[in-house]
């Protein structure tokens, strides 16, 4: 990542941003979070957008507002960061693990029938690095089962399938707005994006206490709203994203036009699919002897998930063994994160090949 090329040229937009909220004094749930919701609504197709403290916040709330609690069961990727996990089982309910595709890491739509129960509530995919999970394929299984989808799409602001926009897809989508995220925010942030307007009005009154007027509180609910100050700077780079997002892709694209297929697995991208390469995750049998390879000529790189979810201690109760998910397993074995960034040249990514390339023997 090199989040310093995304700012620098916007610096000044961002200081008279700060400097007018200032200036206003409305610091909580001002006019910019109602603006932000709004131009993130309409780039949604309309959908109802209410902004909340963080994208694990932004979870919980879409869960707490489909009334997931104790005794149900949630199905999703075992291959994703934590929060999506930890979502579910902060609302008491118990993530049901469903294995990933080989290419693109997504939830196995196939996959998920067998694990649906008469206690599953809702289905959770995440749209993981930035490619959409398979909605369509997944909203056909919800809709023979009458449930809910919820995308996690904290990571693929502006990815898309057959042309909609994820966040436009589920009954209710999540973004982060985390400083690494494709659109960041300065800080932390998050956004739900509800189908219904009623489920919006609902999360918008969870997210400040369960009160629509903080005189009358009508369950319990968070503290948990979307900065003014992230709105103010996150609207700024809204208006960067997708040409961001264009230079993500044309960067997997220097990748592959260098080369490097002939040295790792590289990320697919389904037919139809609209990846925005939020991380590029390649891959390889040997991963460590390609980090050493790239760290030894000063390239980054870093594993993202080593341990799904399923083997995690927290979740160890559940029962899963190694080996019960395997295409998640070994995806947590083998997928290396290469540097991505809207800016990364043609040239940089000729470098990383290049590296790899130059230890071709050890790399195999
Ligand atoms: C897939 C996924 N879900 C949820 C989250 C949680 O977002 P946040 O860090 O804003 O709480 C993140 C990012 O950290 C994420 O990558």
């Amino acid at each position: 990542m090199d989040i310093g090329s995304q700012y620098g040229p916007l610096r000044a937009e961002i200081d008279a941003a700060i400097a007018g909220v200032l200036d206003t004094g409305r610091f909580i749930l001002g006019p910019h979070v109602a603006a932000l919701e709004e131009e993130i609504g309409q780039e949604l197709g309309g959908r109802h957008c209410v902004g909340v403290a963080n994208g694990t916040d932004a979870l919980v709330i879409a869960l707490n507002a489909l009334d997931v609690g104790p005794g149900d069961e949630v199905i999703t990727t075992p291959y994703t960061f934590y929060a999506t996990a930890e979502a579910i089982a902060r609302m008491g309910a118990v993530p049901v693990f469903c294995d990933v595709r080989p290419d693109d890491f997504c939830i196995d739509p196939d996959l998920v029938e067998a694990r649906i129960t008469p206690r599953t509530k809702a289905l959770l995919p995440v749209h993981i690095f930035g490619h959409p999970a398979d909605m369509p394929a997944l909203q056909k299984v919800a809709d023979r089962h009458g449930l809910p989808v919820i995308e996690d799409a904290a990571q693929a602001y502006g990815a898309s399938d057959g042309g909609v926009p994820v966040g436009a897809m589920g009954d209710i989508a999540t973004f982060s707005f985390f400083p690494t995220k494709n659109l960041p925010g300065i800080g932390d942030g998050g956004m739900v994006v509800c189908k219904d307007p009623d489920v919006a009005a609902r999360v918008r009154r969870l997210r400040f206490h369960g009160s629509k007027d903080k005189v009358v509180f009508e369950e319990v609910g968070y503290n948990s709203r979307l900065d003014e100050l992230q709105a103010a700077v996150i609207r700024i780079f809204l208006k960067h994203v997708h040409g961001w997002n264009d230079g993500r892709r044309a960067a997997a694209r220097a990748y592959a036009e260098a080369g490097l297929g002939e040295l790792m697995t590289l990320p697919a991208e389904r037919d139809g699919a609209h990846h925005i390469y939020h991380l590029y995750m390649a891959r390889h049998d040997d991963r460590e002897v390609v980090q050493k390879a790239l760290s030894a000529k000063g390239v980054s790189n870093a594993v993202y998930y080593g341990i799904p979810m399923h083997l995690q201690p927290v979740f160890a109760h559940l029962g899963y063994r190694e080996g019960d998910l395997p295409v998640a397993e070994e995806a947590a074995r083998t997928a290396l994160a290469l540097p991505m960034h809207p800016f990364l040249t043609a040239e940089q990514a000729r470098y990383v090949v290049d590296a790899l390339a130059q230890s071709r023997e050890a790399v195999g």
